[in-house]
């Protein structure tokens, strides 16, 4: 969820657990062969370390509601997961609370769910719709070829959530530009560590100026109206952890949500022909790609017993989310993309006292974003053969590197 190593998925995971097969949609081979059989599997990762693969929906459900399980990578530092590594935090104040448990969890979400109002996230609608129809209108000015990722997919969330944060515009460009490198995997490690750090010195900036002279955004409500207040590295950390989760997320799925829609003639036709039509999408299009991987684990805290199967204390346990999206006990035909499936709560979002807190804010963002585009580009279809666009195989979060894409000049006038 935060910054990603490019290599953590293939070095830890068997390679047909990370390699996709001829759909590219589809979870890898490895993955699938497990269906119909334990819904917890052991497994012995690259390094010899034994975890626990949960591939159901209600044994994923069961392990996320459990508290018993731990999210803390500081206290469990030596739990082997494909994860991002402990954050290098120098106390237990500091403010990355998606690696945190209850109690301390607690205190911190609840501040920032206290910032995601009814009335903040209308006001972000309206701006995602402008920032969308910008970004559109200026592929559609500079011929008929784009790539979407950089094109589309990833301003979108990055522009949100410098609205979220307060970030003037005269910054944006320069904010975008580093958190654009310091998520990109691709870079090299010390190009990445040095945007990170320009981006980490820039939100401190940003915590000082909000201070002195605050705004209508969520950071100046977390520096107002927390009580006792955060303090600066814990007001740098929450910062960092919307971004870190927020970011790639929403790009991926917007770019891999575009690729499977043109990839399903009948189901992007459908979503034409009715456009109310759309939320439904977003849920199945959440459900049926599935893209935070293997990325969400946990350690269990004491022994537990999960669907019969012992799960020592100590031991890691990873969430199969591709599978456990598409188990077979809870939708029909569940490998195929059907916008009108009868919406059955999916765990794209998690399950818990960690559930995706941004995920209305999601929601919204790919409504809105495929809305557009399917408006606005309505000849759009893919530029190269559909083997040839780059997949996010190794990626925590699954996606495409880019999707060039293409339309008729005259379809939007
Ligand atoms: C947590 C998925 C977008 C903020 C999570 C978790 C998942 C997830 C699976 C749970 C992680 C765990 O249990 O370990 C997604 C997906 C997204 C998305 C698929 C887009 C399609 C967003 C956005 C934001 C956001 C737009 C906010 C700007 C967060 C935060 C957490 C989180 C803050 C940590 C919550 C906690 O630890 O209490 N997300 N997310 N996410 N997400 Fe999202």
């Amino acid at each position: 969820m935060t910054t990603e190593s490019p290599t953590a998925m293939r070095r830890l995971l068997p390679a047909d657990m990370v390699e996709r097969g001829a759909c590219p949609f589809d979870p890898p081979a490895g993955l699938r062969e497990l269906r119909g059989k334990s819904a917890v599997q052991p497994l012995t990762l690259a390094n010899g370390a034994p975890v626990w693969l949960v591939t159901g929906l209600e044994e994923a459900r069961a392990v996320l509601g459990d508290t018993r399980f731990s999210s803390d990578r500081v206290r469990h530092p030596d739990a082997t997961r494909p994860g991002p590594a402990a954050p290098q935090v120098e106390s237990r104040t500091d403010g990355m609370f998606v690696f945190m448990d209850p109690p301390e969890h607690t205190r911190l979400r609840r501040l920032l769910t206290g910032q995601f109002t009814v009335r903040r996230m209308r006001a972000l609608e309206s701006r995602i719709r402008e920032i969308a129809v910008e970004h559109l209108e200026a592929m559609r000015a500079a011929g008929t070829e784009a790539d979407l990722v950089p094109a589309y997919a990833l301003p979108i969330p990055s522009l949100v959530i410098c609205e979220m944060l307060g970030v003037d515009y005269a910054d944006r460009d320069q904010f975008q530009t580093n958190t654009a490198i310091a998520l990109n995997a691709d870079t090299p490690d010390d190009e990445r560590a040095r945007a990170g750090l320009e981006l980490y010195g820039f939100i401190q900036k940003l915590v000082d100026a909000k201070k002195s002279e605050p705004g209508d955004d969520m950071l100046s409500g977390l520096i107002h109206d927390a009580d006792p207040p955060l303090t600066d590295a814990q007001l740098v950390d929450m910062a960092l952890v919307l971004l870190g989760a927020g970011h790639e997320t929403t790009a991926n799925m917007l770019a891999l949500g575009t690729f499977a829609l043109l990839e399903n003639p009948g189901q992007l036709a459908a979503l034409r022909d009715d456009p109310d039509l759309l939320d439904n999408a977003v849920e199945e299009l959440l459900r049926f790609l599935s893209i935070i991987q293997m990325g969400v684990s946990r350690v269990a805290t004491e022994d537990l017993v999960i669907a019969g199967v012992d799960i020592p204390a100590g031991a890691t346990v990873i969430i199969a989310t591709p599978e456990a999206n598409r188990d077979p006990r809870h939708w029909d035909d569940p490998d195929q993309l059907d916008v009108r499936r009868r919406r059955v709560s999916h765990l794209a979002f998690g399950h818990g006292v960690h559930q995706c807190l941004g995920q209305q804010l999601a929601r919204v963002e790919l409504k809105v974003g495929l809305g557009e585009l399917l408006t606005r580009l309505p000849g759009l279809r893919l530029a190269v053969p559909a083997d040839q666009v780059p997949l996010r195989n190794e990626m925590l979060i699954f996606g495409v590197h880019s999707l060039p894409v293409t339309w008729a000049p005259d379809m939007s006038e």
